[in-house]
């Protein structure tokens, strides 16, 4: 399957096909302008798939390197970004070249980062492994590092030359990572399409299920088709994309107040689309019922739904300052009913409130 994503002369395709790996370097070849190739991944990716996609890029004819950098959400770092850096200038990595990210939203977050800056620019390619990277983050051109201050503060947006996806390698995925990549397309059913809400309440799907030869390949699709359509509509985030949001102001709260070792970030967002979809149903704005069937199915997906009633104070302060928040509301994404959502601005002395009655009426 292919999807195009149109964006003027930064369009691009999304091609989901299982075992595609193999011929990575058959696909990919056609976008290298010059005559290097660079796979950047992480010692997990890298230890199932690296020599793989290697191999295929070799079998093309091409000159290809390779970078192992350590896993997690701290090789996303200036420190990390200098070290590609100089990996590229001392292999001699020019303005044509092209960096391939191969990995999750991590690898993909930095690697196009550093495309995005490097030479002022260069190309690069997504083959997302893990769940949240293949339905989400290497689709729309976000690319970020994080500073000691917060997650993504330095970034851009920088389109990829094409995304490459093959869900087999969701079956090597820890079960954590996939609960957390199936937090992301609960989000896209309920903010978008009560349909496939409905199929994700029906198909129920578990790692297990992956491994034993389930197809994710409808999930895959619709996510990342969904993005498609807001990213074409709202590139750079100044309306619609904030929808996808959803769940994640809160979340955010949540994992910024634990210092990132609490909940996941999949766990976070669960509780932060549950409470507000409580919070709406209080304000009158959501559907009755709408909460009761997305905390079934984030229950039914492994993923908690207790809001942490103990640092609720400090989540909401968070909240206050999340780089989302605009001016002097807060943009709360809200559900009408499940598949219909909208933006609501809130002012932030209000806040407490509403946390406080939606926690109340969980
Ligand atoms: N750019 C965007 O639009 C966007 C959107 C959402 C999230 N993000 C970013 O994505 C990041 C999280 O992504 P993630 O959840 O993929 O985390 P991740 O990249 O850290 O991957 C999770 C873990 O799974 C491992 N892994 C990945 N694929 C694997 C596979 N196929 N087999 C075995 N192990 C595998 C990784 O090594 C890592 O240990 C965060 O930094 C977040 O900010 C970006």
């Amino acid at each position: 399957m292919i999807l195009k994503v149109a964006l003027g002369e930064k369009s691009y395709d999304i091609v989901i096909e299982k075992n595609s790996l193999t011929k990575a370097g058959n696909l990919i070849k056609p976008f290298l302008k010059g005559d290097k190739i660079v796979i950047i991944t992480d010692e997990n990716v890298d230890k199932y798939y690296g020599d793989l996609v290697l191999n295929s890029f070799l079998k093309e004819g091409l000159v290809v390197e390779k970078l192992v950098i350590k896993p997690g959400e701290s090789s996303k770092s200036i420190d990390q970004a200098m070290e590609i850096y100089k990996f590229l200038l001392d292999k001699g990595v020019g303005r044509k070249d092209l960096l391939v990210a191969l990995g999750g939203g991590v690898v993909g977050d930095l690697v196009g980062y550093c495309a995005a800056t490097y030479l002022r620019g260069i190309d690069f390619y997504q083959i997302p492994t893990s769940l949240l990277a293949q339905i989400d983050s290497s689709v729309g051109g976000k690319v970020a590092i994080d500073l000691p201050y917060g997650k993504n503060l330095v970034g851009a947006f920088y389109q990829p030359k094409g995304v490459l996806i093959d869900e087999m390698t969701l079956t090597t995925l820890e079960e954590k990572y996939f609960i957390d990549g199936m937090a992301e397309a609960i989000k896209y059913g309920a903010i978008f399409s009560e349909e496939f809400f409905s199929y994700l309440e029906t198909e129920a799907f578990t790692l297990l299920d992956v491994r034993f030869g389930k197809s994710m390949e409808k999930v895959i699709y619709q996510c990342c088709n969904f993005k498609r359509i807001v990213v074409e509509e709202d590139q750079f985030e100044n309306g619609r994309r904030a929808l996808l949001n959803f769940g994640h102001t809160i979340g955010h709260g949540i994992e910024k107040v634990e210092g990132f070792v609490g909940h996941s970030h999949g766990e976070a967002v669960g509780i932060g689309m549950c409470l507000i979809a409580k919070i709406g149903e209080y304000l009158g704005v959501t559907d009755t019922g709408t909460y009761e069937r997305l905390r079934k199915l984030v229950e039914q997906t492994g993923l908690p739904v207790e809001f942490p009633v103990n640092i609720k104070v400090e989540v909401v302060d968070a909240m206050g300052y999340d780089k989302k928040a605009q001016g002097k509301g807060i943009k709360l994404i809200m559900l009408s009913g499940i598949g219909k959502s909208f933006i609501l601005e809130e002012k932030k002395e209000n806040l407490m409130n509403l946390v406080n009655r939606g926690i109340e009426l969980l």
